[in-house]
């Protein structure tokens, strides 16, 4: 077994924890433990993957040893599912923060950011149950990735790089999963959303937006609590955009 599985005795007092050195893809293990009857609050943990899936059908790839990857279950009604995503970016960005790194920020709909690069993506997967959703809560958090030469080296960044000194995973993973834990609670009476709206970097910004067949561009205005981005158009009008891929085009 790897340094990371020695690492995790505080984890597994917390939660239930299923850790694989290599799987497929945490998000399909937790959507299986889920269809198990998994408790709200477990967590598949890998240390690689090798068919992660990302946002938009696109693949997800970290190296052994330089990445979080894990999906955490929880369990919402139909209506509130959407703010999963909220919740992991939140947690994440807050962890950021708690770090002392500059220039954290969420871009919609769920990258966390340090300056204009990306550090962790989120994703979740909802199963439908006979009285609310089960979702797997997928985040994979670049923590010393290595970027330098490849096609992301502007584009994304690594903790250990914005911070310049070593983390440990287990210890990252165990704050994230005990915030997830304290505001999963707090989704139903909107704070939750509150709080990570006021994390977007990306509002009053000129954006445009791949809405799978159309390109619109205007101004970021806000987001709803369903997830909703609200365009404002050049011509004036505020459009609706539920789903896509987001580029800020220029500062607002
Ligand atoms: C994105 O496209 O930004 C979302 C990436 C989500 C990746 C994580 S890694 C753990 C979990 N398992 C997966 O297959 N994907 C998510």
């Amino acid at each position: 077994m790897d340094l990371l599985h020695h690492m995790l005795a505080p984890v597994r007092e917390a939660r239930s924890l299923r850790y694989f050195e290599q799987a497929g893809s945490a998000n399909d293990l937790a959507v299986a433990w889920i269809r198990e009857g998994a408790p709200a609050g477990a967590v598949v943990l890998t240390d690689t993957q090798t068919s992660g899936h990302g946002r938009l059908g696109r693949e997800w790839f970290a190296p052994a040893g330089t990445a979080l990857l894990f999906s955490y279950i929880l369990y919402l009604p139909a209506e509130l599912a959407a703010q999963s995503t909220m919740l992991g970016a939140l947690v994440v960005a807050e962890l950021c923060e708690t770090l002392g790194i500059p220039g954290v920020g969420i871009k919609y709909p769920n990258d966390v950011q340090i300056g204009a690069r990306k550090v962790c993506g989120v994703l979740p997967e909802a199963v439908a149950l006979p009285e609310h959703m089960g979702i797997a809560l997928g985040i994979g958090l670049n923590v010393r990735v290595n970027f330098a030469g490849t096609p992301l080296q502007n584009t994304a960044i690594s903790l250990e790089h914005a911070l310049g000194r070593p983390l440990n995973r287990a210890e990252l993973l165990d704050t994230l999963t005990r915030q997830l834990d304290h505001w999963r609670e707090h989704i139903p009476e909107g704070g939750v959303y509150r709080a990570w709206h006021s994390r977007l970097n990306m509002l009053g910004q000129t954006v445009s937006i791949d809405t799978g067949g159309e390109r619109l561009q205007g101004i970021a205005e806000s987001v709803r609590d369903d997830g909703a981005l609200m365009l404002r158009l050049p011509g004036g009008e505020v459009r609706i955009v539920t789903a896509g891929d987001l580029v800020v085009a220029r500062a607002g």
